[in-house]
């Protein structure tokens, strides 16, 4: 049976766990070759994707802060399965819930260079060579933090909206080399990264959706297939929520 993503081959950033794993499963299921990626081990999910699927799934170290890490996963990825034409830097961290006043320079700094310049590296490795072949999809992942404004966890939520613009700059720049790039705002899922919140604010978060409750990562990925493959041959520059109704509070 065909798949959605016959003939794609993508580079797929924080697969250890949570919603990049689901990403990287369902791209292989869908019929992506996939180089996943983290500067974490797999997760138990991602283990038995990669055992069960060692022709179209690998699995390395990359830490996105790297700009020479990225150019041996360019290379690795190329060798094993071809040039990538799918690149989906989901990769994050989170911050502390401090107001401005109280948060340290160092987390600032921190959420920047992971939620933004390891975005930005990723895209400045790819791109090259998605002009080369005549085009590409990227799909970045940003937060309805980045998008609507809540108190507090500022080191988060202005990362999440450089990187909301980060994709909007780079969307309209490569958009006349056919390269898509369209950025994902999910809101509350459940995995390793929202689980350190506490008791009181998770019942919160679920209150606060419109749904009335989190989601679960695998809910997420069905939205980064339908932005890599074909099917979305006219989406470009667009931002789309997946946070279960949050941003129209
Ligand atoms: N979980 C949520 O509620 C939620 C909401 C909005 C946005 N997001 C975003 O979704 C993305 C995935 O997060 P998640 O919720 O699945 O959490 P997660 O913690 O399961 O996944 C994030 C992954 O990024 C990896 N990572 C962190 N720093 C890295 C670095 N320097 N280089 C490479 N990998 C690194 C981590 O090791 C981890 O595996 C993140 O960008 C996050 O900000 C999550």
């Amino acid at each position: 049976m065909a798949g959605r993503l016959d003939g794609k081959i993508a580079i797929v950033t924080g697969t250890a766990t949570g919603i990049g794993s689901a990403i990287a499963r369902l791209f292989v299921d869908e019929g992506a070759k996939v180089y996943a990626t983290d500067v974490k081990d797999p997760g138990d999910k991602l283990a038995a994707a990669l055992k069960a699927h060692p022709a179209a799934l690998r699995f390395a170290k990359l830490d996105v802060r790297s700009e020479e890490g990225w150019a041996a996963a360019l290379a690795a990825c190329t060798k094993a399965f071809g040039a990538p034409n799918v690149l989906v830097n989901n990769a994050g961290i989170g911050s502390t819930h401090k107001p401005v006043h109280e948060e340290t320079v160092e987390m600032m700094r921190a959420n920047f260079e992971v939620n933004v310049i390891g975005m930005f590296l990723g895209m400045k490795t790819v791109i090259p060579g998605m002009i080369e072949m005549g085009g590409g999809s990227i799909v970045n992942v940003a937060s309805v933090w980045g998008w609507t404004g809540i108190k507090n966890n500022v080191a988060y939520q202005t990362a999440k909206a450089a990187a909301v613009m980060l994709s909007k700059n780079a969307a309209v720049t490569y958009a006349p080399h056919n390269i898509r790039i369209n950025c994902v705002l999910p809101g509350y899922v459940d995995t390793p990264m929202s689980r350190t919140v506490t008791e009181e604010d998770a019942k919160m978060l679920m209150e606060f959706t419109p749904l009335g409750r989190r989601a679960e990562p695998e809910e997420m990925a069905p939205m980064f297939v339908f932005l890599a493959s074909d099917e979305s041959s006219f989406v470009a520059a667009a931002n789309f929520m997946n946070d279960g109704g949050m941003s129209a509070l």
